[in-house]
């Protein structure tokens, strides 16, 4: 949500900042801007709209010298997507440049209190009242300022702050909103994320809340609140350029689909040792688990849907009650936690505000919460209690698909894991699933080479102005998520039903040739899918049934169409069924147009509440 670059060096920083800017715009992209810094002061350019536009006006940066700079792009939140609310923003006088990610939530007192000594603003957002109050308290130090302000601000906020007095240096700030500092040779650099860094360097400091780090070229410094220097690890990032690239694809969700057997390999395959579950950082004991009264379940998006689809497994071969919550709900719910709950919080980017509020309010009511994250270093990854990481490799469409691929399947490593030390699995089937969970890659990769016969149906559907998803069981699980996604990238409404629910209700909008899709893997309840089936298709819908292979021939009685996965056990079952949807949602989207990788209005990764 927003994102941050920042260039102090010898090169040109416009150009750099506008490639790095181009590599954040999943955060956000209504619109643009960047600032440089010169020997002859600040100078700006910002606009609505993509980066590519911003580049366009900036001749590919040609046109703004300066080797020091910031740059942003926009998700709105305080004022409407327009040039004057773009980021960067000017203190009143232009003194001071600033970006900022994330919301300032006192923001209305504190510009009162500015325009009552004399401040003029020029947009409606809330981070004009941050440069307004750097520059309040500015007095020839810029560090000093900045640690001022921190002090009076709340809400969330990475700030990257650029002054003309000190043309040579970038002050950034941090509280609940990501930012990463990338050391180079001669160069330093800022980003939200390490996909903007990672042309440049691997060598990355994690920022933490509350401290203020300055960039000159040659070194970088981090403070404590009260200005006190700390000593900060550089982490090395381990991928490289090619896992941010589009790499020859034309879509980076297209891209993102394909990975998926790699990243589920990569995830699942260094945690099974010698035929069993070895996941790393995880000590629980059998009497730890044995105590629990629940497990909770708790994200928000695909990362929630995930979450339901886990409940089914661990409920079901725990005996321990499994919860799913979505995280912003969860945090205002006063929900029944204390230290016999396990809250397991799920995210891809470790930086989803409700899903960070949601682990600190487990926290605090003394559960002990596990985090499923993919970005290293992240708030959610450091917060937790442990942290189980997926290795999906960097996601950079909005919609996600290989994270919520790996994340289903670290939730079968640990449904497994508990199992074990519960000692309420045999071991015949333990070995079958720990079995299927490896089979799984090679699956999905069967799945990938039927593409062709998902685009088929996406052409036959693609005009639907309607489309209702059904199934049952973990089947209804991947509904939400087969709903969402299509939604998300296709703009077409669609709703996500449990098939036995229709008829309370739903079952009135189905007329002629609305489009159901039924999701049907769930063999053991099949019969019963079949007659919701039937319920919808005698008043008059069309039918797309997603199945096992072994069932094909039964649904194609009741179905115009079938889509047949690879036979798998139950557990791991929503990882194959899971492709085609994505698939079919990706060139639904592409038959009709739309922006795949950056759909209107959203944002990949949603760091305000
Ligand atoms: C956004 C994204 C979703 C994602 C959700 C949670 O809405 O568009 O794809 O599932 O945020 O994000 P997280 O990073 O916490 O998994």
């Amino acid at each position: 949500m927003c994102g941050i670059v920042g260039y102090v060096g010898s090169r040109q920083a416009a150009p750099i900042m506008l490639d790095g800017l181009k590599r954040l715009e999943y955060r956000g992209y209504d619109s643009a801007g960047i600032v440089v810094c010169s020997g002859e002061g600040l100078t700006l350019c910002k606009t609505k709209g993509y980066v590519d536009h911003l580049s366009d006006m900036v001749c590919n940066g040609d046109a703004l010298r300066g080797t020091v700079g910031l740059g942003h792009t926009r998700w709105a939140t305080h004022g409407r997507p327009s040039d004057e609310n773009a980021h960067p923003h000017l203190s009143d006088g232009g003194k001071i440049a600033v970006v900022h990610n994330g919301i300032i939530e006192n923001y209305a007192q504190l510009r009162e209190m500015l325009v009552a000594k004399g401040v003029t603003f020029r947009s409606e957002t809330d981070t004009e009242v941050a440069v307004n109050l750097i520059s309040y308290f500015y007095k020839g130090d810029l560090l000093k300022a900045v640690a001022e302000a921190a002090l009076r601000l709340e809400g969330s906020y990475a700030l990257g702050i650029l002054c003309e007095d000190c043309p040579d240096m970038i002050v950034a700030v941090r509280k609940e909103s990501p930012l990463i500092l990338g050391i180079g040779r001669g160069e330093n650099f800022l980003a939200s994320d390490v996909t903007a860094l990672i042309p440049h360097t691997r060598d990355v400091i994690y920022m933490e809340d509350g401290e203020i780090a300055t960039l000159t070229k040659d070194e970088v410094r981090v403070y404590s609140r009260d200005l006190v220097e700390i000593k900060k690890e550089t982490a090395r990032v381990e991928w490289d350029i090619s896992a941010a690239e589009k790499g020859g694809y034309e879509h980076f969700m297209f891209k993102e689909i394909m990975e998926q057997p790699e990243a589920i390999r990569k995830t699942v395959s260094p945690r099974l040792r010698g035929g069993r579950v070895q996941i790393e950082g995880l000590d629980f004991t059998p009497e730890y688990l044995k105590s629990l009264k629940k497990i909770y379940l708790v994200g928000c998006g695909s990362a929630y849907h995930v979450g339901v689809v886990a409940k089914y497994n661990m409920e079901k071969m725990l005996r321990i009650p499994v919860e799913t919550a979505l995280a912003s709900e969860f945090r205002y719910s006063s929900p029944l936690v204390d230290e016999r709950t396990l809250v397991i919080c799920i995210s891809q980017s470790g930086e989803t505000a409700d899903t960070i509020a949601a682990m600190r309010e487990a926290k605090r009511l003394g559960a002990k919460v596990l985090s499923i994250v993919n970005v290293m270093g992240s708030t959610i990854a450091n917060e937790s209690d442990y942290c189980v990481y997926t290795w999906a490799g960097p996601e950079i469409a909005v919609a996600t698909t290989k994270a919520y691929s790996t994340q289903l399947a670290v939730t079968y490593l640990l449904t497994l894991y508990f199992a074990e030390l519960l000692g309420v699995i045999p071991d015949d089937e333990y070995k079958k699933l720990v079995e299927a969970l490896s089979e799984l890659p090679e699956k999905v990769d069967e799945i990938l080479k039927n593409k062709e016969h998902i685009q088929y149906l996406a052409s036959l559907y693609f005009n639907k102005d309607n489309i209702f998803f059904i199934g049952r069981n973990i089947d209804y699980a991947l509904t939400l998520e087969a709903s969402l996604k299509l939604k998300e990238i296709s703009y077409i409404h669609s709703d996500a039903y449990a098939a036995g629910e229709l008829k309370h209700g739903t079952i009135s909008l189905i007329e002629d040739g609305t489009l159901v899709i039924a999701m049907a893997s769930y063999v053991r309840l099949l019969e019963k899918t079949i007659s919701n089936i039937v319920e919808v298709r005698s008043r008059g819908a069309e039918i797309l049934t997603l199945t096992t292979k072994s069932a094909e021939a039964q649904v194609s009685r009741v179905s115009d169409h079938v889509i047949a996965i690879p036979d798998a056990e139950e557990m791991v079952l929503p990882s194959l069924a899971v492709v085609p949807m994505q698939l079919f949602a990706y060139y639904v989207a592409l038959s009709r147009g739309c922006s795949i990788d950056k759909p209107r209005n959203l944002a990949k990764s949603v760091t305000v509440e």
